[in-house]
């Protein structure tokens, strides 16, 4: 995966280039790179990625210091050397190929490394997998591109580092070993055996002890964590990975609760959704049989049945549905959950949400379920189940963000249709971004110890 490890170090140098005085060049060779298909295009493409790899200093003498360096010719071998381009730049040569563009490369999230979790044992610290399952929505399907519309989505994430500003830390380089692992296999002609797939699957996933805990002590916090002989929030005291689900409909969080519990035991939930999800399958559905009983918009209330979540201690966030009828608020409150309507932010803003969710599920192991439908359509129009009246980016990522301290014990996003999405992929970039700050999130929290 030396694809991966080079590639957004290589960015971070051309973002760094481009705020020197001089003319910057990298996307004039990158067009170029794209016109030509012969091997001096992978030199240039290589003399990009190596000279940068280089530009630690973005101050002015930095740049002073590259522009000084002399001019030579390419070396036939591709070994490190210096040549100029057309704008008189110089520019030195690494003897590496990589996929040097974040719009390039194999489409893993993020660029991140990929790893077969269902078919290695190996140890992880966060991992990504993709659910891609949508027989079970109810309005429009096309949530089983998801995970594939996420991924896209989330190729720009590293251009620059990948350094999350508010939050002070880079997931990218840290202590956590981060993968992405492929998609659960989900039949799409059998409900009810998919999302025993998917319980299976994500147990697989989970069920190993996470690579943070083989690490030699010490403490720090941030990029410097390391855990000491600590107790895990697993059951056991055991240190589990993170697991963030792409969906997939939402009705991936039933099977997915029954594997985080196996773990953990019972979780609060931190919802973000338009809808409750706690329908009774006689109201949502019509219960036309057991498979028919299990949707996207029931499966909470089989979760809460199951004992899968802890009463009173998990919240919705966002909610702005119309009912059928007051009852089923009612419903949800029975159903263990506290709610909080979208349009309070008008009137307790961000931090009165971050409050209400840290107020309610205070130090208990906590699973983050996201349905990009939380947002308003005009940011997130690709999903199953618009509403109106939702939140923006920035408010959602600022409640994330508000959300440190909590103990995530896994996450999911879910409902991303990407064939309603715009061309310019605002729903698919949204979900990637969002994940970005749960990503940071758990990084900034250390390994999931007490
Ligand atoms: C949760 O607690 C409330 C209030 O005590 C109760 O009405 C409800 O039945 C409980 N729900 C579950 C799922 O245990």
């Amino acid at each position: 995966m030396r694809f991966s490890s080079t590639v957004p170090i290589s960015l971070a140098g051309l973002a760094l280039t481009s705020l020197c005085g001089a003319t910057p060049s990298p996307w004039l060779f990158q067009q170029k790179i794209f016109q030509g298909t012969n091997q001096l295009a992978h030199k240039l493409e290589q003399a990009v990625s190596g000279a940068h790899d280089h530009a630690h200093a973005h101050d002015e003498a930095g740049c002073a210091a590259r522009h000084a360096q002399p001019a030579e010719t390419l070396q036939s071998d591709g070994s490190v050397g210096v040549y100029s381009d057309w704008t008189g730049q110089s520019v030195a040569v690494e003897d590496e190929t990589t996929a040097d563009a974040v719009y390039a490369g194999f489409g893993s999230f993020a660029h991140l490394p990929m790893m077969n979790c269902l078919a290695s044992d190996a140890p992880f610290d966060i991992g990504f997998i993709g659910m891609p399952l949508d027989t079970a929505t109810s309005y429009r399907p096309g949530a089983r591109f998801g995970p594939m519309g996420i991924r896209q989505g989330s190729r720009r994430l590293r251009l620059y580092g990948g350094y999350n500003v508010p939050l002070d830390v880079n997931p990218f380089s840290s202590w956590a070993k981060i993968v992405d692992c492929g998609d659960v296999s989900a039949t799409s002609y059998d409900t009810a055996k998919a999302i025993q797939q998917i319980e299976q699957g994500h147990k697989r996933a989970l069920h190993r002890t996470a690579k943070a805990t083989s690490k030699s002590i010490v403490s720090g916090k941030g990029d410097d964590f390391y855990v000491k002989e600590a107790e895990g929030f697993g059951l056991g005291g055991r240190i589990h990975p993170r697991i963030i689900s792409l969906g997939g409909d939402h009705s991936i969080t039933l099977p997915i609760l029954r594997s985080i519990t196996s773990a953990y035991g019972p979780v609060s939930v931190i919802h973000f959704d338009s809808h409750l999800d706690t329908w009774k399958p006689r109201v949502f559905g019509g219960s036309k049989s057991e498979t028919a009983a299990v949707n996207h918009g029931t499966y909470f209330y089989h979760a809460s049945k199951e004992g899968l979540i802890r009463n009173g201690t998990s919240i919705h966030a966002g909610i702005r549905t119309t009912l059928s009828g007051p009852q089923d608020y009612e419903n949800d409150e029975e159903c263990g959950f506290k709610l909080h309507e979208a349009r309070e932010i008008d009137t307790i803003g961000t931090q009165g949400f971050i409050d209400a969710i840290k107020s309610t599920v205070k130090d208990t192991p906590v699973y983050l379920s996201i349905d990009i439908d939380v947002l308003d359509p005009s940011a997130a129009p690709a999903t199953g189940t618009p509403e109106t009246g939702g939140w923006s980016t920035r408010e959602l990522r600022t409640i994330l963000r508000g959300l440190e301290g909590v103990n995530i014990v896994g996450a999911d996003l879910v409902e991303v249709a990407p064939a309603y999405d715009t061309p310019a992929e605002i729903t698919q970039i949204a979900a990637a971004d969002i994940l970005f700050e749960v990503m940071s999130l758990m990084v900034k929290a250390g390994p999931l110890t007490k």
